[in-house]
C-alpha cells in the first residue's frame, strides 16, 4: 500500500509522525469506516493534525499532541464486532488503541494517558492540555466527518492510498 501527503502538509508534523504512518499494522486502519464515510485512518490523521496545529498555537507539547492523536483510535478491527470485556464500544476501544500504541511503538505515559481520555465524559478525564485538545479535536472532526464537510487533512487530493 502507497500513500502519499501532499507537500502543502507541514514537514515538522510530518516528521513527528513519520514512524507511525510507515507503520504495517497502523495503516490497516484504512480497511475501516468511520463516522459514515471517512476512513479510520484518515480520522486518526485529522485528529493528529489539529491537535498538532493548536498545541503549537497554545505553546504545548505539539509532538505528543501529534502521536497520541494519531493513535487515539488505533484499534485495527470493526467496531460493530462483540468486545472481549462486555464493554460498550466506546469505553472499550480507548483502551485496545492504549494496548496496540504500546505493543507497536515507544510511546510515553503522557501519550499513552492522552489516547485513554479521549472519549472523555465516556471514560477518564484528560490529565494533560495535550490530552484536552485531543479529545477535543476528536469531537470535531467525528462531527464534520458525520456531515461529510472535508477539513484539514481530510480535503480532497491531501492524502492519497493507493492499494499495492
Ligand atoms: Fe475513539
Ligand atoms: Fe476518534
Amino acid at each position: 500500500m502507497d500513500i502519499t501527503i501532499s507537500g502543502d502538509t507541514d514537514s515538522e508534523f510530518l516528521e513527528c509522525v513519520d514512524d507511525i504512518l510507515r507503520n504495517r499494522e497502523f495503516r490497516k486502519l484504512v480497511c475501516y469506516k468511520q463516522h459514515f464515510n471517512t476512513t479510520r485512518f484518515l480520522h486518526c490523521l485529522n485528529v493528529s493534525y489539529i491537535s498538532w496545529r493548536l498545541a503549537k498555537k497554545f505553546r504545548l507539547d505539539a509532538r505528543t499532541a501529534a502521536r497520541a492523536g494519531l493513535l487515539h483510535d488505533f484499534c485495527p478491527y470493526d467496531f460493530k464486532e462483540p468486545v472481549p470485556t462486555g464493554e460498550h464500544q466506546a469505553f472499550y476501544h480507548p483502551k485496545a488503541a492504549a494496548y496496540n500504541s504500546a505493543a507497536n511503538f515507544q510511546i510515553t505515559e503522557k501519550e499513552h494517558a492522552a489516547i485513554l481520555s479521549h472519549m472523555f465524559p465516556l471514560g477518564p478525564i484528560p490529565t494533560s492540555r495535550e490530552a484536552w485538545i485531543i479529545t477535543c479535536a476528536d469531537k470535531l472532526c467525528a462531527t464534520v466527518e458525520l456531515f461529510q464537510m472535508p477539513i484539514a487533512m481530510a480535503r480532497p487530493g491531501r492524502v492519497k492510498i493507493h492499494a499495492a
